[in-house]
């Protein structure tokens, strides 16, 4: 069954500590993206930690490779479960990052960001992009090649994930919204029962639970919502 990640993008520690108490035992994993780091720094993943939650911490690493394997040392210190970083970082560097990762650590390679259109990523690249799909899946391929746990992409790709690169490569997706919530920012959106009859792994799920008016009852929806849904062939 597909696991719900809330991402505490808030701007302080007190903020992000209500918020994981008021939803108790519902969900028992956090992302900490940059917004909540660049405020808190590491002790935001201590206090998850000392919740016994598992979290997902949301970096988006992208340098030369030393950099990146020194910084995902010092998360695998922290015993952060899950850590992201840019697949078009490119192979040295998310071997670099394998290597420092372990067995304990999951890395996810960023595909293309789920706010980006095909023209936006045209304009980034500086040429003419088909598909975005399987630009998804030539960096997931790369990602997997490079000894990359996971992949992050919207859920329009993650059944051509599975079905290109297999069922052992965590898949998470953002861009998921309720029914009629506002997509914002984001380009590549989908609902929760979607992404389940995709095949993610997790489903990243941050304004239509934090900006609800009741984020409580607003999980309890989603995972109606989830329950309803079974993933592609096991219907
Ligand atoms: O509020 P919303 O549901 O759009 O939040 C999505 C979260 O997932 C944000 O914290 C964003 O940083 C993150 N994310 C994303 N797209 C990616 C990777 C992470 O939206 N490709």
């Amino acid at each position: 069954m597909a696991q719900v990640i809330i991402p505490l993008d808030v701007p302080s520690l007190d903020e992000a500590m209500g918020l994981v108490d008021s939803l108790g035992e519902a969900t028992d994993c956090y992302k900490v993206g940059l917004e909540l780091f660049t405020s808190a720094g590491p002790a935001a993943v201590q206090a998850l930690k000392e919740r016994d939650k598992r979290v997902f911490l949301d970096l988006k690493l992208h340098d030369i490779p030393n950099t990146v394997a020194r910084a995902v040392g010092r998360a695998r210190d922290l015993e952060v479960d899950l850590l992201t970083l840019h697949a078009t970082g490119g192979r040295r560097m998310m071997e670099a990052a394998a290597e420092a990762a372990g067995d304990d650590l999951t890395l996810l390679g960023v595909t293309v960001l789920t706010s980006m259109t095909s023209s936006d990523v045209e304009d980034s690249w500086g040429r003419v992009v088909d598909s975005l799909e399987e630009e998804v899946v030539r960096l997931a391929r790369l990602a997997r090649e490079s000894g990359v746990g996971g992949v992050v992409a919207s859920v329009r790709e993650a059944a051509p994930i599975r079905s290109a690169l297999g069922g052992d490569l965590v898949v998470v997706t953002p861009g998921i919204r309720l029914a009629g919530d506002d997509a914002h920012d984001q380009a590549r959106v989908s609902t929760p029962a979607e992404a389940v009859a995709a095949g993610a792994d997790y489903l990243v799920i941050g304004r239509s639970i934090t900006q609800a008016p009741d984020p409580a009852e607003a999980l309890r929806r989603v995972y109606e919502e989830m329950a309803g849904a079974s993933p592609v062939g096991t219907a």
